[in-house]
């Protein structure tokens, strides 16, 4: 089934033609367990990517009342390490909406549950694509940023997509000027 058409539907329809950020906030709460670490104790990347994402996905869900597929995670910052024991906690919100796809953006803290010293150990921005059952694109309701953060953050967002749109075109330029030849590539692209 192709994704590329925009489901007739248009619309979910009790969608609004618009929701608040506020609406869209998003938390989980998790303690870090033994399998969720490295052997040095401290939490698998690969791990905290996948909290990431699930969190990122309920603000996504909270937008676009729709069903989702993460597209991209378009930028993620391991800040400091997270060891065996912490809490962390993610939260995330949309920060702009386009036609069918979403940006939401995801902080997530380390607590001490010793101490109780609480850091910013990532952070992290993903594109949620929203489709129906039959796998076809359904538009999203707009955003409406309220606060000074908020409106940063809607800004930004077009920024990030549009760097995207440019590293994806110089991608696809590069691919075609290499088409035929018999490069070896390390790895795919
Ligand atoms: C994401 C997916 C639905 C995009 O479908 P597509 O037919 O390529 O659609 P398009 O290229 O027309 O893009 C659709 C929307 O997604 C956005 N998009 C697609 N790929 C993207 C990417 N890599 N990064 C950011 N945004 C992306 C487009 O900007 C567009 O947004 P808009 O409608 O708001 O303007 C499709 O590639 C897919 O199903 N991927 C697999 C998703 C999945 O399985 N995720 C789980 C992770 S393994």
């Amino acid at each position: 089934m192709s994704t590329t058409e925009i489901n007739s539907g248009d619309r979910v329809s009790n969608n609004p033609a618009a929701r608040t950020v506020a609406s869209t906030q998003s938390e989980m709460t998790e303690l870090v367990l033994p399998n969720d670490t490295n052997t040095l104790g401290n939490l698998l990347g690969g791990r905290l990517m996948h909290f990431i994402d699930m969190t990122g996905a309920m603000a996504a869900y909270r937008h676009s009342r729709t069903y989702i597929v993460t597209a991209a995670m378009d930028h993620i910052d391991f800040i400091r390490p997270v060891h065996l024991g912490n809490l962390i906690t993610l939260k995330s919100s949309v920060n702009r909406a386009f036609t069918t796809s979403m940006e939401v953006g995801v902080k997530v803290w380390a607590e001490d549950t010793q101490t109780g010293k609480v850091e910013h150990v990532a952070s992290a921005f993903l594109i949620f694509v929203a489709i129906d059952r039959e796998g076809r694109r359904v538009r999203v309701p707009e955003v409406i940023p309220e606060t000074a953060a908020e409106k940063r953050h809607y800004a930004d967002a077009l920024l990030r997509r549009r760097h995207r749109e440019a590293e994806a075109a110089r991608r696809k330029q590069e691919k075609a000027a290499h088409a035929g030849s018999a490069s070896q590539e390390p790895y795919l692209r």
